[in-house]
């Protein structure tokens, strides 16, 4: 290996196109992005065929960007890294296509990097080593998981959700509240105008010790509040639900104040929150962890960040948190994530095939 180990990262794995180039596992000399959130927006979600002729569109464009900021030329590089899994499966494939032909005419080791461990990854980027062994919770559009990690290549799942992800419950619930796309940020803005404890939706938290997550019902509990429990009015006078603690429930989203949205939308944020949080410190239980370590387009949020700080400190825990550049996909965390795997000699040969759901 170099003195300086410089590894160049693609992402490409759902609507962004990155490429970085990072030294040592850390330090990122450029890190280029280029999201398609403006194509998908008008759909309220991501449309794998738009994104896979997007992803082809930019990647060249985002390579020479992130070549040309970081002043690296091909003879420095030490590796080519490229997330292989999980994701859609076309987009994923751009960027492997991309990487294994930048490996092949550099002649250089290429490495497959998963991207939700890359986010548990996120926050050594221009910053210290996480210490191990640490609970990492990744909460994005795609996926919600919860890891012992004891060191960044040693990572086992501990939990994850059995439907919808944290953020595309963000994502459906903005859409309800007719918030726009993405959700997660528009939510949280109107959030900040809302009382959190105006409505008691539903924490799922399953049986136990249980470390898997479910937003699927907080979501419809969301759904019902605002255009009525189906049938209920038949049954009933009042709907059963939540929501029959406001009268002026299940009359559709146009009936509803912007004062009564935002605290919509602080209630079920804090819902989410609130079960994240009783997660990660169910983990620290059960593993013993001194460090939690959050990462993924969600753990952009300042409630979550807020209360997983308190989480913290109440178990004297240290908390990592991405940088905000590098809470979203990106592909410095795949550079800096593929530093350690280098080292431990995983590298990948050209039949690198791409994964769409996650093993692990
Ligand atoms: O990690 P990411 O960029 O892409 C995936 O790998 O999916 O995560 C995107 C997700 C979206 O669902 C978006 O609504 C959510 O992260 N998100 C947020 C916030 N910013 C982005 N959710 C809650 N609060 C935010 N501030
Ligand atoms: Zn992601």
């Amino acid at each position: 290996m170099n003195e300086t180990c410089t590894i160049l990262g693609v992402e490409s794995s759902c609507d962004e196109t990155s490429c970085a180039v990072v030294a040592d596992g850390g330090r990122v000399l450029s890190n280029a992005v280029a999201s398609q959130v403006d194509l998908h927006a008008r759909f309220g979600g991501v449309v794998p065929e738009i994104a896979s002729r997007a992803h082809i569109e930019a990647i060249n464009t985002v390579l020479d960007k992130a070549l040309g900021e970081s002043g690296a030329a091909p003879e420095n590089f030490s590796a080519v890294a490229v997330a292989n899994e999980p994701g859609l499966i076309g987009s994923l494939l751009v960027g492997l296509m991309a990487a294994k032909t930048l490996a092949w005419a550099w002649d250089l080791p290429l490495i497959g990097v998963n991207h939700v461990h890359a986010h548990a990854y996120s926050p050594t980027l221009d910053a210290a080593p996480i210490e191990y062994p640490a609970v990492a919770l990744v909460c994005s559009g795609g996926h919600t998981a919860l890891y012992r990690c004891d060191s960044p290549t040693d990572l086992e799942l501990l939990g994850s959700t059995i439907d919808d992800a944290a953020g595309e419950a963000f994502d459906k619930v903005a859409s309800i509240l007719e918030l726009g796309y993405p959700g997660g940020p528009a939510i949280e803005k109107a959030a900040r105008d809302g009382d959190p404890q105006a409505i008691r939706f539903p924490r799922a938290l399953l049986k136990g010790d249980s470390l898997d997550f479910s937003f699927s019902g907080i979501k419809t509990a969301v759904l019902y509040h605002i255009n009525g429990v189906p049938g209920a009015t038949r049954r009933r006078k009042k709907p059963p639900l939540a929501a029959s603690q406001d009268n002026t429930a299940a009359r559709g989203i146009e009936s509803f104040t912007p004062q009564q949205i935002a605290d919509v939308a602080a209630s079920f944020q804090a819902s989410v929150v609130d079960v994240l949080r009783i997660k990660i410190r169910r983990a620290v239980r059960q593993t013993g962890a001194r460090t939690i370590v959050l990462g993924g387009g969600v753990s952009a949020n300042a409630a979550l960040r807020d209360a997983a700080g308190e989480l913290a400190r109440k178990l004297r825990c240290e908390l990592r948190l991405p940088a905000p550049q590098f809470c979203g996909d990106n592909a410095a965390m795949i550079a800096g994530l593929a530093y350690h795997q280098l080292k431990a000699g995983k590298t990948a040969g050209y039949d690198l095939a791409a994964h769409a759901t996650i093993r692990g």
